[in-house]
């Protein structure tokens, strides 16, 4: 089918001449109170992450103007609330801002070309949405992701939900790895041949920018970890070690009955919320492992704080409320095949936001071209209300955490797993799993649908949806 160019489209829209664009979501609608914007500023900054030397030139995103001394702030929204950002890009190439997860407009998912313009250095963008659910969820740009991302711009978003039970502590997590050389130097951020297989590992392994930290919580209580995954290629398998913990939701949606964690799988763009119990005594501490491969290792350690225990006790935890989320009509949904499969190599085409230079990966046999103004067509039309059934194939021997913009599904059934989880954005495919996945596009505009092992996206397996 012949295509818009989006470039055009855009610039219709775009206030001309203005340094800072206004994103549609932003424009006043009556009767609609806005959030005031904190401003998100990204930007350079250096910080001791590897344990010989202080990393240069790391991008982050930081509150305000003053420079970020670290890690992206975890931003706070709350469900049904309006809320601003805007962007500034402080860095030297352009920039974006994907709220992934976040069921926003179409105008606020920042993917350039796709549904907003680029942010050029210099610029801005203003973002506003009313998160519609709660839960954890996570920001990063959609420009040069493998470089950006791969270079510290990864953050966690906590939407919280007024309904909530509270706990007595709460710590976020956000895992990734670096690829770090000597001196901390960063090094390239991929081999062709480990993105080819299952995606090139960093060198530094961390949470909240540290190497296995340790955080207090009170002794015998119960504590709210939200963990998530934005490392670009890692794949964690966690466990706890030295106390007990319930999972409570996966990638924002709480599960109908929480369960006890044993072992836990999940990818690239993933989130797992737990609610553990604290050892009874000072000084006693729980730990969360990775346990996949060979080695386990230590991802963070909670250490009990407090001389008198608050004895809480896990089964007294009761299953968080769930989102809105609609649920598809199976007697009237429309079955869409996707293929997920390795294509024959060839050099990719050039593009304003980083293109890694080769092609790997295919979605239906058609490798994504780039970030280009005039991409390949969309997967599919989906009718606006409409059901689907996304039959989706995993046709190779690598897991793909594969995610959709803007629109929730639900795992119907799998051919490799048991337990269906609550609906996501985002599913962790094992090698050569067959799943159906059933949603409702009950959203407008333009979705990608990628893997979120980003050489993996960057090297052909992406495509998108147009949902009109
Ligand atoms: Cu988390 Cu298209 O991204
Ligand atoms: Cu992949």
């Amino acid at each position: 089918m012949p295509l818009l160019s989006r470039r055009t489209l855009l610039k219709g829209s775009a206030v001309a001449g203005a340094s800072f664009a206004i994103g549609a979501g932003f424009a006043a609608r009556p009767g609609i109170a806005l959030a005031t914007p904190v401003t998100l500023k990204a930007q350079f900054t250096d910080a001791a992450i590897a344990s010989d030397g202080v990393t240069q030139k790391i991008m982050t995103y930081g509150l305000g103007e003053t420079p970020a001394d670290g890690m992206p702030p975890v931003l706070r929204m709350r469900k049904g609330e309006p809320f601003a950002a805007r962007l500034v890009n402080g860095l030297d190439e352009p920039t974006t801002v994907h709220w992934h997860g976040l069921r926003v407009i179409n105008a606020m998912d920042g993917v350039p070309e796709m549904t907003q313009p680029y942010v050029y250095p210099g610029d801005g963008f203003d973002y506003a949405f009313t998160p519609p659910d709660a839960g954890t969820f996570w920001y990063h740009p959609h420009c040069n992701t493998l470089t950006q991302m791969g270079h510290g711009m990864t953050g966690v978003i906590v939407v919280e939900n007024p309904d909530d039970p509270v706990f007595d502590a709460e710590v976020v997590l956000n895992l990734r790895d670096w690829r770090l050389g000597k001196g901390g130097a960063f090094i390239a951020p991929f081999k062709p041949r480990d993105a080819a297989k299952g995606g090139t590992y960093g060198t530094v392994r961390t949470a909240n920018w540290q190497q296995a930290p340790t955080y207090e919580a009170p002794a015998g209580g119960l504590v709210r970890l939200r963990i998530a995954a934005t490392d670009v290629t890692r794949i964690y398998t966690i466990g706890l070690e030295g106390g007990a913990g319930m999972v409570m939701a996966l990638d924002g949606n709480p599960v109908e009955t929480p369960f006890l964690l044993d072992r836990l799988d999940f990818g690239p763009g993933q989130r797992v919320e737990l609610v553990v119990r604290m050892p009874d005594e000072e000084g006693q501490s729980l730990t969360l492992g990775n346990f996949r491969g060979s080695s386990p290792w230590t991802i963070a350690t909670l250490k009990a704080v407090g001389g008198t225990s608050l004895k809480r006790d896990l089964k007294d935890v009761k299953a968080l409320p769930a989102n809105p989320i609609a649920e598809a009509d199976l007697s009237t949904a429309t079955r869409i095949p996707l293929d997920f499969t390795a294509t024959a190599e060839h050099k990719a085409m050039p593009s304003m936001c980083g293109s890694l230079g080769y092609t790997f990966w295919a979605i239906n046999k058609v490798p994504w071209q780039g970030d280009t103004p005039d991409p390949v067509a969309p997967l599919s039309d989906l009718k606006l209300g409409k059901s689907y059934v996304l039959q989706v194939r995993n046709r190779t021997p690598h897991a793909h955490p594969i995610h959709l913009h803007g629109l929730s599904f639900r795992v119907l059934s799998s051919n490799k797993r048991a337990f269906l989880p609550p609906p996501t954005d985002t599913i962790l495919l094992q090698p050569d799993e067959q799943a159906e996945l059933g949603l409702v596009a009950d959203n407008l505009g333009d979705w990608l649908l990628h893997c979120h092992i980003i050489e993996h996206q960057k090297t052909g397996m992406s495509a998108y949806f147009r949902v009109l």
